[in-house]
């Protein structure tokens, strides 16, 4: 299947893996990128230049195919060393990067200068149009049923993407709630050139985090999501949990006055615990609403395969019969 976001970043399948805090590691990313997809490594969760160029070593050793990194950028007392970051992906010939959370323009001429493509992921069509505006190559538009953060505005992919389609010139892919063939043919029909997949990657055999982590998603239903942090206009979908259950009593206690300080010990540092000790009642972690169709453990290969057979089986068989 060849589409333009496969063309745009050399890969043979429309599938990629987006960044995720502690999962996005190189054996997930190689695993994802030798399938045929686009796996991505987390530069956050690497923290340092040094610590991600240490991780972009590794992936090369783990696949010759093209492989991304994400950059999110997040307001912070502490940020990171941006600067450096950016630096490690230009000198280690990175030839895509997924931007996340603010605005990437200020990074966008060092990148683009050095051919790497710029995909940054947004959760508004307003969001999305800046990002064309301001010469990001493609975008990833991730809906109300993304795991993670799916912004203010809560509309899902049935609306967000056909609207994304009318009004983009530049490529797309659609991100949140994506598992399958149906997901892909779905999203191709609604305007996109290829799928970003979160949580269902989480549910692999290579995702390199806790049995325990992939367990609760296989026992998670698409109900067994929360949104916490909403009266801080930094909502973020997380799976249901003790940590999550803490936290929204704690933002219904505190009302208009809450402040980040008041659920920090839900939210800061857990990733960590969760993902490599699993801890998983620990703090909140993002996941999609898509865990209600993960009941299966696979590698990466299978679910990609899988992905790819089942989709064109739809195009050629079942929509062929419709037509
Ligand atoms: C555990 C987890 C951690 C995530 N961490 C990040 C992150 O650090 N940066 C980012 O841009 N997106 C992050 N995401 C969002 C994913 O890249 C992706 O956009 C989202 O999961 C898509 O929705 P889905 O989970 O329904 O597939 C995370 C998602 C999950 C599930």
């Amino acid at each position: 299947m060849e589409t333009k976001i496969t063309k745009l970043l050399g890969i043979k399948h429309p599938i990629i893996q987006g960044g995720m805090h502690y999962v996005g590691f190189a054996d997930l990313a190689a695993a994802v990128s030798n399938a045929g997809g686009l796996g991505i490594i987390t530069a956050l969760t690497q923290g340092t230049p040094e610590k991600l160029e240490k991780e972009i070593t590794k992936c090369k050793t783990l696949t010759k195919k093209p492989f991304g990194v994400n950059l999110t950028f997040l307001p912070s007392l502490n940020p990171p060393d941006y600067e450096g970051l950016v630096d490690v992906i230009v000198n280690q010939s990175i030839s895509v990067v997924e931007t996340a959370g603010n605005n990437p323009q200020k990074w966008l001429p060092k990148l683009q200068e050095n051919n790497i493509k710029v995909i940054h992921k947004c959760t508004s069509v307003r969001h999305a149009l800046k990002a064309q505006n301001i010469g990001c190559d493609a975008v990833s538009v991730d809906g109300f049923e993304c795991g993670g953060h799916p912004g203010e505005d809560d509309i899902p992919n049935f609306i967000l993407l056909p609207r994304a389609a009318d009004e983009l010139t530049i490529p797309f892919v659609a991100s949140g709630g994506m598992a399958d063939g149906r997901s892909l043919v779905a999203a191709l029909a609604l305007g996109a050139e290829g799928i970003n997949l979160g949580t269902r990657f989480i549910a692999t055999q290579e995702a390199p985090v806790h049995d325990r982590v992939k367990e609760a998603l296989l026992a998670a239903t698409e109900l067994d999501t929360k949104l916490v942090m909403r009266p801080l206009r930094n909502t973020e979908r997380v799976l249901s949990n003790a940590a999550a259950d803490r936290l929204l009593e704690k933002e219904a206690a505190l009302g208009a006055n809450i402040k980040f300080e008041d659920i920090m010990s839900e939210v800061a540092g857990v990733y960590p615990k969760v993902m490599q000790d699993g801890q998983v009642d620990e703090g909140v972690w993002s996941c999609g609403m898509v865990a209600g169709l993960i009941n299966d453990l696979p590698t990466v290969k299978q679910l990609i395969e899988k992905i790819m057979r089942q989709a064109d089986s739809i195009i050629v068989d079942r929509l062929r019969e419709a037509s």
